[in-house]
C-alpha cells in the first residue's frame, strides 16, 4: 500500500486573511511529511515478519501509523473546509446543526471556544457526524490519533502551531477568526449528506421478541425518579439470585418459573415492567405472559446489568423482604442450585 497525495482542495489565492504563503508551507510541509512518513512506515511494517519481529517494534510502528494515516486524513479534510465565505450555511446543514446543538450560534461558539482552549497546545478542532447516534457533535483531539470511533468528520480546523505561527504568531484567536471566516459549507454540507447516509451499526435484535414492547433503563429509572407508578418485576433465574446480594431499587424479585404463583399481587391499573440478567429471554418471556394476562407489561432492555451500567440505584436482595416477596422468596433462598444452568 502506498498513500497518494491529494491535490489541495481549496484555492489558497481566495481565501480571506489565509495567504497562499501558509497555505503552501502547511500543505507542503507538514501534510507532505506526514504523507512521506507514513509511506514509509507503511513500508517497514510490510517488509517485517509479525511472526518473529518483537511485539514492542511492532506496538511502536503501529502507532505512529495510526497517527500518521489520522494527519493525513484531517489535513485533507482541513484543506478542504477551506474556500467558502463562511457566514452562509445551506439551510439543511443550517437545520441539521440547529438540531444537534440548539441553534447554529451555539455549536459557532462551542466550536470557537474549542479552538481557543487547544491555543499553544495543538490539536484538532473537529465537527464530526456519529452514525450510531444520528447526529453531529464538536470535539477535539490532544493529537492525530484521537478521532471519534466511528465517526465522520465533516470539519476540521487544524490548530497546531504549524498552521498559523508564520502569519498569526500567537495570535490563535485571529487565525481562529480567519478559519471561520473562510468555511466552505456548500462542501461541508455535501460532506455531512454523505455521512448522514451510513447507516447506525447493527444493534440486538431478537427476533422472537420483535413486537414485544420494550422500555430502556433510562426511562425506567425516570418513571421512578419522577414518581410515576410502576411495577418492577427482577425475573432473574432462581439460581442467579441466590449467589447475589443486589437488586434494582424499586424492584421486586419473583421466579419466573412460579408466576401462576405470584401474577395475582400484580396490578392492571399500572404498568409493569420484567427483566431479567441481560435482557434477553427470561425478561421478555414473562412479559409475554404478563401481556397475556392482560397487563401492561414490558421487559427492560438490558437487564440487571444495564441498569448497573447506568448507576441505577441498587439495595440488597434480601431486603425485598419487606415489600413482598414472601414464601416465595424464603422458599428460594433456602434451596441451593445443584448446577449452573444457563442464566437465560
Ligand atoms: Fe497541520
Amino acid at each position: 500500500m502506498r498513500y497518494k497525495i491529494a491535490p489541495l482542495f481549496c484555492r489558497p489565492w481566495t481565501l480571506n486573511g489565509i495567504s497562499p504563503r501558509l497555505i503552501e508551507s502547511h500543505y507542503e510541509n507538514d501534510y507532505g511529511n506526514a504523507l512521506s512518513s507514513l509511506n514509509a512506515i507503511t513500508a517497514e511494517l510490510e517488509a517485517l515478519d509479525p511472526a518473529t519481529t518483537p511485539a514492542a517494534v511492532i506496538h511502536r510502528l503501529k502507532r505512529d501509523e495510526a497517527a500518521l494515516l489520522n494527519s493525513t486524513l484531517l489535513h485533507e479534510l482541513y484543506f478542504a473546509s477551506l474556500g467558502g465565505d463562511g457566514r452562509t450555511l445551506p439551510e439543511p446543514m443550517a437545520q441539521a446543526i440547529t438540531r444537534d446543538f440548539g441553534s447554529v450560534k451555539r455549536w459557532r461558539d462551542e466550536f470557537i471556544a474549542l479552538a481557543y482552549g487547544l491555543a499553544g497546545i495543538s490539536g484538532w478542532v473537529l465537527l464530526t457526524y456519529v452514525p450510531r447516534d444520528a447526529r453531529l457533535i464538536n470535539h477535539t483531539t490532544a493529537g492525530h490519533e484521537q478521532s471519534l470511533a466511528g465517526g465522520i468528520p465533516i470539519l476540521a480546523l487544524d490548530m497546531y502551531e504549524h498552521a498559523y505561527h508564520l502569519e498569526f504568531g500567537a495570535n490563535a484567536a485571529g487565525y481562529v477568526a480567519a478559519f471561520m471566516r473562510n468555511i466552505e459549507w456548500d462542501i461541508a454540507l455535501q460532506r455531512y449528506q454523505n455521512a448522514a447516509k451510513v447507516e447506525a451499526p447493527p444493534r440486538l435484535i431478537q427476533k422472537q421478541f420483535a413486537d414485544l414492547p420494550s422500555i430502556t433503563v433510562e426511562e425506567v429509572k425516570g418513571m421512578i425518579d419522577s414518581g410515576n407508578p410502576v411495577q418492577i418485576i427482577d425475573t432473574r433465574p432462581r439460581h442467579y439470585t441466590t449467589r447475589t446480594h443486589e437488586i434494582a431499587q424499586g424492584a421486586v424479585w419473583r421466579d419466573p418459573e412460579r408466576v401462576d404463583e405470584w401474577i395475582g399481587e400484580l396490578s392492571k391499573a399500572e404498568p409493569v415492567v420484567t427483566f431479567c440478567v441481560y435482557g434477553f429471554h427470561i425478561g421478555c418471556e414473562t412479559a409475554v405472559t404478563l401481556r397475556k394476562a392482560g397487563f401492561d407489561a414490558r421487559y427492560m432492555v438490558g437487564g440487571h446489568y444495564a441498569w448497573k451500567a447506568i448507576k441505577g440505584p441498587l439495595t440488597l436482595l434480601e431486603d425485598t423482604s419487606s415489600s413482598g416477596p414472601g414464601p416465595i422468596m424464603e422458599r428460594i433462598q433456602q434451596e441451593e442450585p445443584s448446577a449452573d444452568p444457563p442464566l437465560e
